[in-house]
């Protein structure tokens, strides 16, 4: 593991960040749109729960197609957001209570509305033409949010390419003068008082040769391209380095396997990526707009992997839940009578993993999925042209419903829900989408009030997390990696030995002796013995460490006897 002098900049891996979606989070004008004043009012509600740093999604001025991924001007505050004044004072009232703020850059493609696009289209001698992607003709290579990823641009008589929708055209990275902009754009927000960055989409940036039929999945078409780590050097020589700025990239396609080549310090290129794996690990390969079903062995299975694929050579992010996913307690967990143990088993499991924990907003109080009940109700662009695309396939509207609420981007994107007024306190006005109207009971006045409720047990694991170097940086090792409902690990460092235990599953389980002897340091029931629905126990266990903390040792050889869990874990 490198140590910390070799890493100076590792102020991050002992930092619990939180994400909010602006549009979403509280709107403080009543138009019925999250905005930063908005987000001035709740920080004290952030430091709280124990928060230390903010990713806030863009904010930038944007013709909103895909609500903000689509930036018209890298250096303008949205006005529905508020004024670059707000943002300044959003700013100082984070720093003034120590809270970090890190924003997303959006930087694989700009908006069509961007002035570089606007001039690269209408003109072969614009001095922004070569900041574009184009080709005389098309391959059959797909975008993100459906249809082709080359559209036809008639002022020039050629194709620009996009990953994502028409109005979001891939910005020609191969250009040094586009590089240089971007750097000066980071500096920009440096300059303000920003920590680090989010980089969407990151393992996009370099583009493959065109050439090969596009087939399968088409994330590997579009991830590792040949020149993405010979650009992310740069940046950091030319930013991050000198500026002492953090960054997380977004990274579809990229395999555990691959994922040091990102994030191995001693390559110098970013501190930590997003993997794909378990967000698609309810998604058909082909197609990640499609529902399929998920085991938990799975999920096991792979926060495993990139744990071992990163020890000692770069540093995790965690996550189960963002803004392009739906509620984690609808995917994982139980909404139902189990609802409350299930969200504190996840935040236990978020917590207590070896890498730098991101809670989604409303996560915190246990959001769920919103009864969308018709199209017209959905905001999302993934939802408008998937259903463009089911009608023309000739598909009935509640055919195409019935698998797309499984997949919503819209469910993370619904009001936060702050209390029992209407809309859940998030707006005085009518919000831009429908808020859950599960707020009445399940927001921020409530569990604040209530010692017993998910927030408050957040806020103890953050603290408990925070207080426990095992838990930041001990090694990990999982136990009896083939129980299909009990996910159970240990953390270890020095002499510290935590044995961490999750039922995820509404069954009682009985893990015999399993932690008998550990001493109980946080859990979501009261008391020993067979695991309840959804229990999640950490303890603290007496004993000999050497045999956990082999990085040798593989998911399966642990002997699950020295810990008094049979080999299935039940009696
Ligand atoms: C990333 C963002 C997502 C956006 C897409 C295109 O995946 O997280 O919200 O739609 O990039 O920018």
């Amino acid at each position: 593991m490198p140590t910390e002098a070799a890493e100076p900049r590792a102020w991050w891996k002992q930092a619990v960040v939180y994400q909010i979606y602006p549009r979403s989070f509280r709107d403080s004008d009543g138009d019925g749109v999250g905005d930063l004043r908005g987000i001035a009012e709740k920080l004290d509600y952030l430091v709280a729960l124990g928060i230390d740093i903010v990713w806030l999604c863009p904010v930038y001025a944007s013709p909103n197609v895909d609500n903000g991924y689509d930036v018209a001007d890298y250096r303008a505050i949205a006005p529905e957001f508020g004024t670059m004044a707000d943002f300044d004072h959003l700013a100082r009232e984070m720093a003034s209570r120590g809270l970090k703020l890190v924003m997303d850059l959006v930087f694989n493609h700009s908006s069509d509305q961007h002035r570089w696009f606007r001039s690269a289209r209408a003109s072969k001698d614009s001095p922004y033409r070569d900041y574009y992607i184009w080709r005389d003709e098309p391959n059959d290579w797909r975008a993100v949010f459906g249809g082709g990823a080359w559209t036809w641009n008639e002022a020039t008589g050629d194709w620009y390419f996009h990953i994502f929708a028409p109005e979001q055209p891939d910005l020609n990275w191969e250009n040094p003068a586009l590089r240089r902009e971007l750097w000066e754009i980071m500096r920009f927000w440096a300059g303000k008082g920003v920590a680090g960055f989010r980089l969407d989409v990151v393992s996009f940036f370099s583009k493959k040769p065109f050439d090969a039929p596009q087939q399968g999945g088409i994330f590997p078409f579009y991830a590792n391209g040949p020149k993405v780590h010979e650009y992310l050097r740069e940046m950091r020589r030319e930013v991050l380095d000198p500026l002492d700025l953090m960054t997380v990239g977004e990274a579809p396609g990229v395999t555990a396997e691959e994922a040091p080549l990102y994030v191995d310090p001693a390559r110098g290129e970013l501190d930590m990526i997003f993997h794909f794996d378990h967000a698609g690990i309810d998604r058909t390969p082909e197609d990640f707009w499609k529902p399929a079903p998920w085991k938990l062995s799975d999920l096991k299975e792979i926060l495993t992997r990139w744990d071992r694929a990163l020890a000692g050579r770069g540093w995790n992010s965690l996550y189960l839940g963002n803004h392009d996913l739906p509620r984690l307690l609808s995917r994982f967990g139980d909404t139902g009578a189990h609802r409350q143990a299930a969200a504190k088993l996840f935040a236990t499991l978020l917590l207590t993993l070896r890498g730098t924990p991101y809670i989604y907003q409303g996560d915190e109080i246990g959001m769920i999925n919103t009864p969308f009940e018709n199209i017209g109700e959905y905001r999302d662009i993934v939802a408008r042209n998937g259903w463009a695309e089911a009608q023309a396939q000739g598909r009935a509207e509640s055919e195409f419903l019935a698998d797309h609420i499984l997949v919503s981007r819209d469910h993370a994107r619904t009001p936060m829900q702050w209390d029992a007024s209407s809309h859940g306190g998030f707006t005085a006005g009518a919000p831009w989408i429908r808020a859950n109207p599960d707020f009445s009971a399940t927001n921020v006045a409530a569990q604040r009030a209530d010692s017993d409720s998910v927030f408050h047990y957040y806020r103890r694991m953050i603290a408990l997390r925070k207080a426990t170097p095992a838990l930041i940086h001990g090694d990990y090792v999982l136990i009896d990696a083939g129980h299909p409902d009990v996910f159970a690990y240990v953390r270890t460092l020095g002499d510290v030995l935590l044995l961490v235990v999750l039922n995820v599953s509404g069954s009682a389980v009985d893990i015999g002796d399993l932690g008998r002897d550990g001493a109980t340091v946080i859990g979501n029931y009261d008391g020993r013995g067979a695991l309840r629905p959804f229990e999640a126990r950490v303890l603290r266990m007496a004993g000999e460490t050497g045999e956990f903390a082999s990085p040798a040792c593989s998911m399966n050889d642990v002997d699950p006897v020295y810990m008094g869990l049979d080999r299935r874990g039940e009696a």
